[in-house]
């Protein structure tokens, strides 16, 4: 048998446990004292799939840094993340009234509440990275790792990427303008779930460091295009999302724009680039090409 489909189904098995351990830190971490801290926790402990996570403990299964070491990373970028969906269904975004098959939190609890609720996680998320003990043995790695979280979130990561979806609603741009954007709202996150675990390990040389960077821009592209076609494709029971939302509010999207069987061959092309990427990494990678499948082919 070959061994790098038994190693990746071998991460497969293991992703439940990973999840179950984000789980866990999320649900202690959140409380339902108080109407905020109820909206917080109803926007993060609702079923999502905690890729990004993964992504943190396979990148640091292949850095050789164990679990322990990084959960207070993988708590923070789906924290974040959580926080961006909050606010990306705002009616002043993407208005949009489901979220991982329940209402919107603006909807189950107001707007103001939700968008308080996402800039209190965005707080926690940097509040536990600079309370982790671990990291405050190693200031400059727990820096890093927290500059490495603030630029993927900020004016010229996430939140920049979705000031440019706003501004690209029914209008038709190229697809370099396309996918600087997705780069910027989806993949800068997920890049830094990749790049976290990097600021653990010095050691790391730059060519090395720069196609582990690399392979995390191709599939965060990639799974931004995935996100689009689902919201053709999908159906809304299964995406936990309403399915047709974009085409409804005229957003910008890559198989609106460029048809789905090249959003199809798009997501191969980057797929194929990103695991050869992989290929010229040492250490351990089955779980991130077990995550690269895992995020390219999904149905929801
Ligand atoms: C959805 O992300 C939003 C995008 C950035 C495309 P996910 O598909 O990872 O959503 P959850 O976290 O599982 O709900
Ligand atoms: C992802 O794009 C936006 C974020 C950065 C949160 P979408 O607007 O397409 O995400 P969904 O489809 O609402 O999950
Ligand atoms: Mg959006
Ligand atoms: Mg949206
Ligand atoms: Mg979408």
């Amino acid at each position: 048998m070959d061994h790098s489909v038994t190693a990746e189904a071998a991460f497969g098995r293991r992703s439940a446990g990973l999840t179950e351990r984000v789980e866990r830190q999320l649900s202690a971490l959140l409380s339902d004292n108080d109407r905020l801290s109820q909206a917080m926790r109803y926007s993060t402990v609702n079923g999502g799939k905690r890729l990004r996570p993964l992504l943190v403990y396979a990148s640091g299964e292949l850095l050789n840094i164990e679990a322990q070491q990084l959960d207070s990373a993988a708590c923070a970028v789906e924290l974040i993340h959580c926080y961006s969906l909050v606010h990306d269904d705002l009616p002043a975004m993407d208005d949009d009234a489901l979220r991982r098959g329940r209402p919107t939190t603006h909807l189950q609890f107001d707007e103001a509440t939700a968008i308080l609720a996402g800039d209190a996680l965005q707080a926690l998320a940097f509040e536990i990275l600079a309370s982790d003990e671990g990291l405050q043995r190693q200031p400059a790695a727990g820096l890093a790792m927290i500059k490495l979280l603030t630029q993927a979130c900020g004016a010229s990561g996430m939140a920049g990427g979705q000031a440019m979806d706003l501004q690209l609603e029914g209008q038709r741009p190229d697809q370099q303008a396309l996918e600087h954007m997705f780069r910027l709202k989806t993949g800068a996150l997920i890049k830094a779930a990749v790049m976290m675990p990097a600021a653990l390990s010095p050691s790391l040389d730059q060519p090395a460091r720069q196609s582990l960077a690399r392979f995390a821009e191709q599939v965060g592209l990639a799974f931004q295009i995935c996100d689009d076609l689902l919201d053709i494709e999908g159906e809304t029971a299964i995406i936990g999302k309403t399915a047709g939302s974009d085409l409804a509010h005229d957003k910008a999207t890559w198989p609106g724009l460029f048809g789905v069987e090249a959003a199809r061959q798009r997501i191969a092309e980057l797929s194929g680039d990103a695991l050869s990427c992989l290929g010229r990494l040492d250490g351990n990678a089955e779980g991130l090409l077990w995550l690269t499948e895992r995020l390219l082919n999904r149905d929801y």
